[in-house]
């Protein structure tokens, strides 16, 4: 159990996370569990990938994992399968909150509503632009000068829900689709716990649109992180 800064124990969140790569977010929430710098329990990480290395960080610090791999001995597990199987495994891990943070496949509506916890999903780019894939591409070859990530609430359409947070930077001239991402993924590190934060603390709420940000005195959603340095 964590202290808060008015001393009051504040019981820690209950997270699953899910992912299908090589899971750096996922080892920042690790790290920062460990640290006892975010009110968290890492209750149980679900692959759809056998060889994510997001599955070897899991491991590594004694978190339970599920593979639910979409290429089971040499089958496609389709996505009903996968669903069902992901859900059991939620169901038994008993999350207050389920996160997103590079897992590649789309869920269904009815996957996300029968969720024994609200979700949320790690975006790379500013939403409402540049949803789905090739997002730091995309973001070139409009020319933008600014660019970034997002937390959402995850709902049936795809990175369509409520954006939380953003973290935002300026597009560099001599920016490239792979220096954007190593960029961008720095912010993810930075805008992913302190999310969480503000979620474990309920300065934000997952709950109905109209009482999605608890605390009247703060910005109107999404809440925007500069990052200068
Ligand atoms: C992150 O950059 C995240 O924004 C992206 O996958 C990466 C996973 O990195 N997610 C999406 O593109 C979701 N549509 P990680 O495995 O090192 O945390």
């Amino acid at each position: 159990m964590s202290i808060d800064q008015t001393s009051q124990p504040i019981k820690p969140l209950r997270i699953a996370v899910l992912v299908s790569g090589s899971g750096s977010n996922l080892q920042v929430l690790i790290d920062a569990m460990q640290a006892g710098a975010l009110p968290i329990e890492i209750v149980g990480v679900i692959s759809n990938r056998d060889d994510a290395y997001a599955l070897t960080r899991a491991t590594d610090a004694a978190i339970p994992v599920a593979v639910l791999s979409h290429v089971a001995s040499g089958k496609r597990m389709g996505i009903k399968t996968f669903e069902a199987h992901a859900n059991e495994q939620l169901i038994a891990w008993q999350p207050d909150l389920i996160v997103l943070a590079g897992f590649m496949r789309v869920l269904s509506g009815s996957f996300i509503d029968n969720a024994p916890a609200p979700m949320i999903n790690l975006h790379p780019s500013l939403l409402p632009v540049y949803k789905g894939l090739d997002t730091h591409q995309r973001v070139l070859q409009a020319g933008d000068r600014y660019h970034g990530c997002s937390i959402h609430k995850v709902t049936a359409e795809l990175d369509a829900g409520q954006v939380l947070t953003q973290a935002v930077l300026s597009v560099d001239i001599n920016d490239t689709a792979e220096s954007l991402q190593s960029r961008v993924q720095k912010l993810e590190h930075k805008l992913l716990p302190w999310t969480i934060l503000l979620l474990a603390k309920n300065v934000l709420s997952l709950e109905a649109e109209s009482t999605s940000q608890a605390n009247q005195y703060l910005p109107t959603l999404p809440l925007q992180l500069f990052i200068t340095s």
